[in-house]
């Protein structure tokens, strides 16, 4: 490109970046190909004409993909000494809701994914034939550690301080309207408290402004699956469905 017709655009671009960290943006997340495409000469005259709604980043919020990336291959706690795969999350990023586990089993840790064993398909059972809901379009899943425990023991406290800040920042990027803590670690977590979950599960509270309820682990239901316990659930889904539809 010559030089004459270069200086203004540089200047536009310039401006153009000043007016985003004024409106509070601290990133702009770009493929590579984009920087191969200034260099070219054939980048979009948009500057965030390449970045799809997730990557656009707002109000010190990162994307999923940037959670992701600073999350890398990480070794910040002993869990990652014995795990094959991080399991980061699966779903829609831009979902009204948000399930958060506990961390991942051993299917988990094989494939890459949560909630994709036995407990899975039970979460999956809850959002397709509970709530008429696809899981992949109309939710995303993930859990307070990314790694799996050993012998699916409980998470410690070293472990989810270590993880949970890649958690907040999921959940700030996709700010859903509703969270559904799965169980008494992920509640306690989101809550910072010790939820006695028998007595809080149906109870709505406030995660960051964003609505959370709190319900038994699927695998609970698994292991006691009395009427009451189904019940429970049923009721606490329908719940989350309502609020979904305000
Ligand atoms: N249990 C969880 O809490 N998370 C998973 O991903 C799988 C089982």
């Amino acid at each position: 490109m010559e030089t004459s017709k270069r200086e203004p655009l540089l200047r536009e671009l310039k401006n153009y970046l000043i007016h985003l960290k004024d409106q509070g943006y601290t990133e702009i997340p770009c493929e590579a190909d984009w920087f191969a495409n200034v260099q070219q000469g054939t980048a979009p005259q948009e500057l965030h004409s390449s970045l799809s709604p997730n990557e656009m980043v707002s109000k010190n919020n990162k994307s999923l993909t940037a959670v992701q990336t600073e999350l890398g291959d990480c070794t910040r706690c002993k869990l990652s000494e014995g795990r094959k795969n991080i399991v980061f999350g699966s779903g829609n990023p831009n979902a009204d809701l948000v399930f958060v586990g506990e961390g991942p089993g051993a299917d988990e840790d094989e494939q890459g994914f949560p909630f994709v064993g036995r407990a899975g398909k039970k979460l999956t059972e809850i959002i397709e034939k509970g709530m008429s809901l696809n899981r992949e379009k109309d939710t995303y899943i993930c859990n307070i550690v990314k790694c799996r425990p050993p012998g699916n023991r409980d998470p410690e406290a070293d472990e989810i301080s270590a993880c949970k800040p890649f958690l907040i920042q999921q959940l700030k990027a996709i700010k859903p309207k509703v969270i559904v803590a799965l169980g008494k670690p992920a509640a306690s977590t989101l809550l910072g408290r010790n939820v006695p979950i028998t007595k809080e599960r149906g109870t709505w509270h406030e995660y960051e402004g964003i609505k959370l309820m709190l319900t038994y682990h699927p695998a609970y239901l698994i292991r006691f699956p009395t009427l009451e316990n189904r019940k429970a659930v049923h009721e606490d889904i329908k719940k989350v469905l309502k609020e979904l539809k305000k």
